[in-house]
């Protein structure tokens, strides 16, 4: 049989791939990729109240044979996830094959806080190999779920996955599947779910839906949001293909598993948590009133100070957190305000760009109760910001995203899982040159175990949420940015990928490996 690397030469590398290493069955999927799907009927707009994924509740460690225990004082919470398939009812009529954690996509909710650890056993239902990765996370390179093989839990068995929760700051991770070659199709069946890491710092600003939030009837005024965009056949099935490496583009538009749902809100401020949860889509959001609303938060924390926009881009696996305030709308049956997305796409290679004539009404909101506000957005946000000083900066690496026969290449190489690219001293600082070697395809590179901060993109500073600390980059054709950070954490010693996060490319192995050594 040939190896990876064989295929990777050939068109056949993803099948072969899927076929061969995870027993996953492709013979159901359109091999034209979904592209002349036209979109279901039965994916009616506004219908279906946004669903907002439960919070994961602990179990006690006594039922979870042979799980880690620890005698080192630092609270730490259970939990179990089953990995399963099952029916998701998202169009009217037959329901749909999803993959989930507990079943369920977007999966269940972790309510981590700093300086708390959690365990979470994940089971493998499924009939091929997952591997959880816990995006955003300063985690244990064995519990970190990069996309090694040896790190993979095959059907029947279960994982351990320690969290330290011992970041700088509290933010909205996120974890989803990472198993090698297949990750595209994994995250694309609903194997995705948010982490939200809390902290005392960011309770007491007193944002909307956090203590200050507790008793007020009328919410949630914390919300998440995972845009995902999905195309279904006339059976209500999800249609992928594994043959498509440009990165996949639906026709239909989830919210939180959602078709284009539809969420009653009160006058009030609402924070929300938007994750780009598709696999090669971009997105401009901004309100259907023009209004604006204050930008607070990024991928790995909330920002220094809030910015006011009225819109902003979000690239594959980016956050971008938002308090909108309703209180400027007059509450009635009739008042609805949508989150619009104006970013043009039509295939994986990036998008086309925004067109504000041509909104597209992800979400409604419909402004239909008077709720009480007393939380605020302060002049002060996240005072916690690790801070990475130049002076300290002790290696450059520099890593250039290539497209190569029809595959995906970092520094002219693919993935080697048994190949180290980078190695790095424990507490280093460091500035990474990540570059897109042009052709006009876009790359939202993300590393993996430490947030950065952008220095520059192509020489300029940056602006609104990128401002923020990082661990997604967007790299349009022949961009470059400087990203600094600094490696810390003793317990966080081992390898970690970097990749490019549109999952098609990352698949086709997109992808490097660092180690980082004490
Ligand atoms: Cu969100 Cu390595 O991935
Ligand atoms: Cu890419």
């Amino acid at each position: 049989m040939p190896t990876r690397r064989d295929l990777l030469k050939t068109g056949l590398y993803s099948s072969a791939a899927l076929l061969h290493l995870t027993g996953v069955r492709f013979d159901t999927w359109a091999l034209d990729g979904g592209k002349n799907v036209p979109p279901n009927p039965k994916a009616t707009p506004f219908q279906v109240a946004l669903p907002i994924p439960a919070a994961k509740t602990p179990v006690s460690p006594d039922t979870l044979p042979g799980v880690p225990r620890f005698s080192d004082g630092i609270p730490t919470d259970y939990f179990s996830v089953n990995v399963q398939q099952a029916l998701a009812q998202i169009l009217s009529g037959k329901q749909t094959l999803i993959w989930g954690y507990d079943g369920v996509t977007p999966g269940p909710t972790f309510p981590a806080r700093l300086g708390r650890r959690i365990v979470v056993r994940q089971t493998n239902r499924l009939p091929s190999n997952i591997n959880v990765h816990h995006h955003g996370g300063h985690t244990q390179s064995l519990s970190d779920g990069s996309a090694l093989p040896e790190l993979e839990i095959p059907p029947g068995q279960f994982r351990d996955y320690i969290y330290d929760n011992d970041d700088d700051v509290g933010a909205t991770h996120w974890y989803h599947d990472h198993t090698l070659d297949v990750t595209g199709h994994n995250v694309f069946m609903g194997l995705a779910g948010f982490y939200f890491l809390g902290s005392t710092t960011v309770d007491a600003l007193n944002l909307p839906g956090g203590p200050v939030d507790a008793n007020v009837p009328g919410g949630p005024f914390d919300v998440p949001l995972v845009l995902q965009d999905r195309t279904f056949d006339a059976n209500n099935q999800l249609v992928y293909n594994p043959f498509d490496h440009d990165g996949f583009i639906g026709n239909t538009f989830l919210i939180n598993g959602a078709v284009q749902p539809k969420f009653r809100v009160g006058n009030r401020k609402y924070r929300f948590r938007v994750l780009n949860g598709s696999n090669a889509r971009f997105y401009q959001i901004s309100l259907s009133s023009g209004r604006s609303f204050q930008i607070i938060g990024s991928d790995d924390g909330l920002l220094k100070a809030p910015i006011e926009d009225t819109s902003f881009r979000i690239g594959p696996a980016e956050r971008v957190e938002i308090v909108v305030d309703f209180s400027f709308y007059v509450p009635g049956p009739n008042t609805h305000v949508f989150l619009n997305n104006t970013m043009v796409q039509t295939e994986g290679r990036g998008p086309d760009g925004v067109d504000p004539t041509q909104p597209f009404p992800l979400m409604r909101f419909d402004v239909a109760a008077t709720i009480p506000d007393n939380s605020t957005v302060p002049a002060v946000l996240e005072t916690g910001l690790p801070i990475f000083n130049r002076a300290d900066v002790s290696a450059r690496r520099s890593f250039e995203f290539v497209r190569s026969d029809g595959a995906w290449q970092v520094n002219n190489k693919f993935f080697d899982p048994s190949r180290i690219d980078a190695t790095v001293k424990l507490n280093a600082t460091e500035i990474w040159t990540l570059k897109n070697g042009g052709g006009g395809w876009f790359h939202p590179v993300h590393i993996h175990r430490n947030g950065f901060f952008i220095l520059d993109r192509n020489g300029s500073p940056v602006s609104g949420h990128e401002s923020g600390l990082k661990d997604v980059f967007v790299l349009a054709g022949g961009d470059q940015v400087h990203v600094i950070t600094k490696f810390t954490g003793a317990k966080q010693l081992g390898k970690y990928v970097f990749h490019c996060h549109n999952i098609e490319h990352e698949d086709m192995r997109m992808m490097g490996l660092f180690k980082v050594v004490a």
